[in-house]
Formats: structure tokens, sequence, C-alpha cells
């Protein structure tokens, strides 16, 4: 009940659909904002890995978990996201951090704390999520619910050209196992797992330009909003 009134959207997909910059675009056209759920728990793996924290060993991580402060910003230039008060923005979009990322997200205790933040924020003003368990979970009353993939090739492909930019010498085929490595991860850990809502709405941006994804996500949510 509580989520009718505000425009809360969600958006879940696996790894390199072009979730997180096609939500950014979503997110100011609709002019709310984006909260990019994955960069919370990068911002855990990120810190267990300064900590040399093993992100295999559940009960170390829970309790780092329980410990450190993760808070989220929105700034002029997007969202900022803070360990323990320093911006780990940049520093969380290693090969590294993903994967530790994808390993710290499997255990239940951290999804409970990460879950609760994020329901907060959501409450707290109109805005558009991404993540895994968005729609599933976290946000089970969203205005829109929407599941965006892609096959891994494509995935892969947009992710090694973005790393090309940024560059990050990886080859497209360390990639490509990367992202199908992270997908058998992410779909079949035992505290819910990445899966397409029953009311959620496919979109598989295989073929579309970005444009075109944002286009398609802003008309569901459009046709949503006057159900
Ligand atoms: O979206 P991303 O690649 O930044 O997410 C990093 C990892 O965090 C991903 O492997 C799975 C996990 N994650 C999650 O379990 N639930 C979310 N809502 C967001 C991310």
């Amino acid at each position: 009940m509580e989520n009718k009134k505000r425009l809360n959207v969600a958006i879940d997909g696996p790894v390199g659909a072009g979730k997180s910059s096609v939500a950014d675009a979503a997110a100011k056209r609709l002019g709310i904002l984006h909260l990019d759920t994955g960069a919370m728990y990068r911002a855990l793996g990120y810190t267990a890995l300064q900590e040399n924290i093993d992100v295999q060993d559940e009960a170390a991580v829970v309790a780092l978990c329980g410990r450190i402060r993760l808070d989220v910003s929105h700034q002029a230039d997007g969202q900022h996201t803070f360990a323990e008060g320093e911006d780990v923005t940049g520093k969380i979009r290693t090969p590294e951090v993903s994967m530790a990322a994808s390993t710290v997200s499997r255990y239940a205790e951290v999804r409970r704390a990460m879950v609760r933040q994020q329901q907060r924020l959501a409450a707290e003003t109109d805005m558009l999520l991404d993540g895994r368990d968005i729609c599933t979970t976290v946000l089970p009353n969203a205005t829109a619910k929407i599941y965006l993939t892609a096959s891994p090739e494509v995935r892969a492909r947009r992710r090694w050209l973005e790393m090309q930019e940024k560059g990050m010498n990886e080859s497209y085929e360390k990639v490509l196992e990367d992202v199908i490595r992270r997908d058998e991860q992410d779909m079949n850990r035992a505290v819910e797992p990445l899966r397409q809502a029953e009311d959620a709405v496919l979109v598989d941006s295989s073929g579309l330009t970005f444009d075109e994804t944002v286009d398609r996500i802003l008309a569901i949510v459009e046709a949503k909003t006057h159900e």
C-alpha cells in the first residue's frame, strides 16, 4: 500500500545488461532519483578486500557488514557510494570488486541489511532502483517492474568496450567468461537468486540501441502509472 502513492520503478537483470546506464537515463527523464543497489554490495566487497577479509568466510563478512556504515548520496554527477565515510565510487568498478560483490551478496544476513536500507531510501522519495532482487524482494509493490536482459555475448561485448574506454586491458574472452561465471553465481545462489519476477515486464536489449531501451522502459512506466 505504502508504495502506491510513491513512484517506485524496479529494474532487475543480469550483469552487463546496461542496467545502470539505462536506469540512470530513465530516472533522469522521469525526474526521479536512481539508486544503483549493486554499488552497495560492491562497497561491502571492496571493504572486505581492503581489510584482508576472506570473502568466502560468511561469518567474517556478516560481521563486517554489521560493523561498517554504507551510505549513498545523489550528487550532480550521479550516485556516490561511501564506506565508513570514504567515497569509494571510483574504486568499486574493478573485476576483483565485481567478483567480491557477487560473493558477499550470497549471504542472507548481508542481503537482509541491504534490502532494509534500500527500502528505507525508496520510501523517502520517488525513485528508480536497479539490482537483482528489486522486483522480487525490495519493492514487491513497485509502480512498474522491468527485467532487463540481453544475450551473454552482447553483454560481454558492451562490458569489454566500456573497459577499453577506461583503459582497462582485458580480453573479450575473459570478460565473457566473467559474465557467464557471475550469471552462474547470481542465478544459482541459495538466497534470493536472480530471476524474473512473474509480474515484471521483460525487455531484451540485444537488438535495441541505448535510446530504444530507455524509450521502452519509459513506455512501460507510463502504461503502469495509468493502470
Ligand atoms: O549490478 P552490479 O554488477 O553492480 O552488482 C554487483 C553484485 O552485487 C552482483 O554480482 C550481484 C549483487 N547484487 C545483488 O545481489 N542484489 C542487488 N540488488 C544488486 C547487486
